[in-house]
């Protein structure tokens, strides 16, 4: 399968909606994580797209801004989610590994993210409740997990996790 891995098009928006409900179903919304991201956009430079030759939307992910016990700045990856009859190809991963990558190459520092280990520990995330981090509301506890983008950057940290304060204009990703 040949696709490219690009910034969200505003063409996509309208396509991410129904392949959120086809591979999540429609309850989706009353996770926890998406308590964080209630009423909040996706980080704007955050949102990737992976496309077919045609231009046809095969895969989504986006990060939403979070703050950690009101001391940090970070990401909650996801969703992230591929067409049904694509999947097993390598798009999520890609679309990950591109993801990551960005939110580096912007200064992010942590990235969290709630799902199945055995796919993210491959990309260096680790359990977040272990390295002191809370996620307020039910979730396995196996499931939530947390990268250091930036070696250290949890060193110190602790705490809840919330939504971020997005009110007073850009979100303050250094010092
Ligand atoms: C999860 C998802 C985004 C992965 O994207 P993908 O393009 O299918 O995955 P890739 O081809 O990059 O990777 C395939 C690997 O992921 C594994 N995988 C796929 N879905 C998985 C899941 N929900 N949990 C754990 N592992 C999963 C596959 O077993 C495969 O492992 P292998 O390479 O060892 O055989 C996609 O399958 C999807 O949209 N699923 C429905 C939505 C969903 O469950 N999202 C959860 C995100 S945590």
């Amino acid at each position: 399968m040949t696709f490219q891995i690009l910034a969200e098009r505003p063409s996509d928006a309208a396509h991410i909606e129904p392949l959120l409900d086809l591979t999540f179903g429609l309850e989706r919304e009353q996770k926890t994580v998406y308590a964080l991201r209630d009423g909040l956009a996706p980080a704007p430079e955050l949102r990737f797209a992976a496309i077919a030759p045609g231009g046809r939307l095969l895969g989504t992910l986006r990060f939403w801004p979070i703050d950690i016990a009101r001391q940090a700045p970070a990401i909650l990856l996801g969703p992230l989610a591929v067409e049904p009859a694509l999947q097993g190809a390598g798009i999520g991963r890609a679309l990950v590994r591109h993801g990551l990558a960005e939110a580096r190459r912007l200064g992010e520092r942590i990235c969290v993210v709630v799902g199945a280990p055995s796919y993210y520990e491959p990309f260096g995330f680790a359990n977040a409740g272990l390295a002191g981090l809370i996620l307020p509301g039910p979730v396995e506890p196996e499931r939530f997990q947390v990268l250091e983008l930036v070696p250290g950057a949890l060193d110190g940290l602790g705490g809840p996790i919330h939504r971020a304060d997005v009110a007073g204009g850009r979100r303050r990703l250094t010092g």
